[in-house]
């Protein structure tokens, strides 16, 4: 083959490859999660949002499965800070949903039984790429059940569909702040669901 076509080739595999690699990998225009735009986002998920119920149900969980069937909370994914600066969204189950619903400011008791699960998407600087990231969980337990967490047993699931390992405190001791509302922090105002 003349050379000046055989580089042609090559670039053009080249090309084709690189292209599968970003569709795989859902660029973003910029790394800074503050800086995204609604469009941003709305891009990101379009691309991500699938695969991030297929990454958290590997292992076989049942929130993981079962958790976009419940009450969504937000008009879309927002960034809190808190999270790791990661995009949030909640959604609520059949039990906790009319009062989380109300994102109430004082004397919140949330009936037994109440879940909320928590997506999230990293923007990571390297792959300047959205990723899947863990799915946080709380869940509410009978009186008395957890003492040193006001009852709320907090979980996780990792992008790989396995448990996210850490101590009840590292979650309590931040969710502590929201007291009044049974420790609930709610997403962002501009982003909530209106009822
Ligand atoms: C540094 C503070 C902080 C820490 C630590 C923290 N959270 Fe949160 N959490 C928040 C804030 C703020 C929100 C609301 C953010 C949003 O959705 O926009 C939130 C929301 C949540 C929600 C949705 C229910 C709600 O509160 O409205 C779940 C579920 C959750 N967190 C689980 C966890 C778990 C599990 C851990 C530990 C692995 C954890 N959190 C650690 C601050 C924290």
């Amino acid at each position: 083959m003349n050379p000046l076509l055989k580089l042609a080739a090559v670039l053009s595999v080249a090309l084709v490859a690189n292209t599968a690699a970003q569709a795989q990998d859902c660029q973003v225009s910029t790394t800074e999660p503050f800086d995204l735009t609604e469009a941003d986002i709305a891009s990101i998920y379009d691309c991500i949002g699938d695969r991030m119920v297929d990454a958290y149900s590997q292992g076989g969980d049942m929130v993981a499965k079962n958790y976009r069937n419940w009450t969504i909370t937000g008009t879309r994914h927002g960034v809190a800070g808190a999270h790791g600066n990661r995009l949030l969204l909640t959604y609520a189950n059949d039990i906790a949903a009319e009062q989380y619903l109300k994102f109430a400011e004082e004397g919140v008791v949330m009936p037994v039984g109440s879940r909320l699960a928590k997506e999230s998407i990293n923007i990571n600087k390297k792959k300047n790429a959205a990723v899947v990231g863990p799915l946080f969980i709380m869940t509410k337990l009978e009186a008395g059940a957890a003492n040193e967490t006001n009852d709320w047993l907090y979980s996780g699931i990792q992008p790989n569909g396995k448990p996210l390992k850490f101590k009840q405190s590292f979650c309590h001791d931040c969710h502590q702040g929201w007291e009044d509302q049974d420790f609930l922090a709610y997403p962002l105002e501009e982003v909530r669901v209106s009822n």
